[in-house]
């Protein structure tokens, strides 16, 4: 039986931890591939000195060429740039947006029916911009942000109401910004919605408010504590949640940066949303219902995206 084969784009930080992730789950066999001569090669002969002894068998090999990715079942994009201190995920628009053509062209010729994952930020724009530099179906492109926020919310709510996160279950969706939008009434404490469980006194409404304000700056806030680079740990374990969805066709129901065709009233664009991940990609919308005060929260971060893809609009006419 063939192997899954899973290409790595970008070996920094999150590449890295994606490929000892995937290899100690046997999700597939790990290409990872960088530019920076030496740094794949390094780390997937580090991670495969470590599976004797943690007894898995993926094969793993590093690359500078995009030969090397051929037939890729999954690919997972973090090239380009991390912010540093002091910078929004926005100010990358324009580096990174050259690096997203350089592997949107590289992924269309040599693994065009993978199921790519877009890491790199500012995540909505770029997820767009490598679907169109790609040509992908836009089933089988989607990005990265809402698990990873999601999940910093359920951990900062375990911690409030000393529970384990397994018993939380949290939703933020729109775009992976400071205009992202935790969805309290959609989150739950063993199924309790926060709205109740403060009713019942577990918490009070100025907690819950702080740490949705905590969670929509989450990422900045690794950024500030790391100084030289963003987080690695949880956007990877993240994106390796979608893949394993997609390589089991599981059809978990996460948030994720997916192109709406009209759902939620957007068109043509990558914005947060919950949706079913299975063998077919990106397989479909939950259309939540929103109130009035989240509905406008929600277009407010739609626009915020619109912006940011309009910037790359006037970069890179092509997309135009
Ligand atoms: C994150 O949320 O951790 C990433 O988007 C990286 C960043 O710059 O915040």
């Amino acid at each position: 039986m063939a192997r899954n084969k899973i290409a790595l784009i970008g070996a920094g930080m999150i590449g890295g931890t994606l490929a000892h992730i995937a290899a100690q789950k046997e999700l597939g066999d790990v290409v990872l591939f960088d530019i920076a001569e030496g740094t794949p090669e390094g780390k997937a002969l580090d991670i495969s000195q470590s599976a004797p002894v943690d007894g898995y068998d993926s094969r793993l090999r590093g690359t500078q060429d995009y030969a090397d990715i051929a037939g890729a079942d999954v690919c997972i994009v973090t090239a380009g740039v991390p912010r540093k201190p002091g910078m929004s995920r926005d100010d990358l628009v324009g580096i990174n947006l050259k690096v997203m053509k350089a592997v949107g062209e590289g992924i269309a010729k040599h693994a065009p029916n993978a199921f790519v994952i877009c890491i790199t930020n500012p995540l909505d724009a770029m997820v767009w911009a490598l679907q169109k530099f790609s040509g992908l179906p836009t089933n089988k492109v989607v990005g990265m942000a809402g698990i990873l926020d999601s999940s910093r919310f359920r951990h900062f709510l375990a911690e409030e109401f000393s529970v384990s996160v397994e018993s939380v279950t949290a939703f933020v969706l729109g775009g992976h910004g400071d205009t992202m939008v935790p969805l309290t009434r959609y989150s739950t404490i063993a199924g309790v919605p926060l709205p109740d469980m403060i009713e019942m006194g577990w918490s009070s409404q100025e907690k819950i408010d702080a740490i949705v304000d905590r969670t929509r700056k989450g990422g900045g806030e690794i950024v500030g504590l790391l100084k030289t680079g963003s987080a690695f740990y949880a956007p990877a374990a993240s994106a390796i949640q979608m893949a394993e969805s997609y390589l089991k066709d599981k059809k978990v129901v996460v948030p994720c940066a997916a192109y709406l065709d009209g759902q939620y009233g957007v068109n043509g664009r990558y914005v947060g949303v919950p949706i079913v991940i299975g063998e077919g990609g990106a397989e479909r919308v939950l259309e939540v219902k929103f109130t009035e005060e989240e509905q406008a929260m929600f277009q407010n971060s739609v626009n915020a995206v619109e912006e940011l893809v309009e910037a790359c609009k006037k970069i890179e006419p092509s997309l135009a």
